[in-house]
């Protein structure tokens, strides 16, 4: 049975509540008064109903403007992550997921080969952080290169370099995955030191940042390592790709329908259907 819609509010609580900028209380405003009538609630419980309303979806409307500002790639949450699927120790994970060290503005850096949960993993600390109420700058290597060539043009690198570090929490995802120029290399260094001992940074790279001297110049390598490294929790993922074993599985598709295969008219297509089906490299030697 539908409930009866509660009356609606008067005008000029209407306007009152507009005015004061309340708008969830607003909305709710109408509901919570019809039951606080019904039930004959304390008007302090009223009143404290209708405040945390107001909290609460102030709450939830910062919550999601920061993860869009986040920037956060393929919203991958720990709702998909499997514990037991991750090379990780699951005690390391457990530990990570509380999000202490965010508090203290520690470190975190996740090197592995592709396809080993990495970037998932982080982005899904990432969500953590932000559903916790805090702040997160989420680049990768090129995207915050770019990022600080875009802000050298008209000379507010250290002011864009600081926003980037107003969050609790920055993500640097991919390093080494192509060799980093100079720009790259001082666009890391510039973040890592402004965000050393004041912000977390959480990495993540193909190579352990011991060697990012092989993919950066040198001396600045050395000098962002170091301090990236100095409180840092130091996570290696091993294994086989996850990516290639859901291909291999095939469940990295959706399984083709024949109406959707038959779509594909071209003759080499057609040569494909007519030919006995044989995995590539089959049957050739
Ligand atoms: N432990 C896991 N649980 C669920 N999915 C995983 C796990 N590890 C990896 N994946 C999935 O495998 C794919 C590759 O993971 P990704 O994090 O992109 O790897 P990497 O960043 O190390 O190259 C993604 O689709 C990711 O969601
Ligand atoms: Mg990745």
């Amino acid at each position: 049975m539908k409930t009866p819609e509660p009356p609606p509010l008067g005008d000029e609580l209407s306007q009152l509540l507009r005015r004061m900028r309340l708008p969830y209380m607003r909305s709710a405003a109408p509901e919570v008064i019809a039951t606080a009538k019904a039930q004959r609630w304390d008007p302090a419980e009223m009143l404290r109903v209708l405040l945390a309303e107001e909290v609460a979806g102030r709450d939830r409307a910062t919550r999601a403007q920061r993860r869009r500002a986040a920037g956060l790639p393929a919203g991958k949450t720990f709702d998909s992550w499997i514990e037991a699927k991750s090379s990780i120790p699951v005690p390391t994970q457990s530990a990570l997921r509380t999000l202490e060290w965010v508090g203290r503005a520690e470190n975190l850096a996740i090197c592995g080969p592709s396809g080993s949960g990495k970037s998932h993993f982080c982005e899904a600390i990432a969500h953590a952080v932000i559903d916790a109420g805090m702040r997160v700058s989420w680049f990768s290597l090129e995207s915050l290169t770019a990022t600080l060539a875009r802000a050298k043009i008209d000379a507010s690198v250290s002011r864009v370099v600081s926003r980037i570090c107003r969050a609790d929490l920055v993500v640097v995802d991919d390093i080494g995955m192509l060799p980093a120029g100079a720009d790259a290399a001082e666009a890391f260094y510039r973040v890592v030191d402004a965000a050393y001992e004041r912000r977390s940074l959480a990495v993540t790279s193909n190579i352990h940042p011991s060697g990012f001297d092989t993919i950066m110049p040198k001396s600045i390598a050395t000098a962002a390592v170091d301090r990236l490294l100095h409180h840092a929790h130091l996570v290696a993922t091993e294994g086989p790709s996850v990516r290639l074993e859901e291909a291999l599985a095939g469940v990295g598709v959706v399984a083709l329908t024949p109406s959707e295969s038959l779509r594909a008219t071209s003759p080499a297509a057609n040569q494909m259907r007519n030919a006995s089906p044989t995995w590539l490299g089959e049957g050739t030697s």
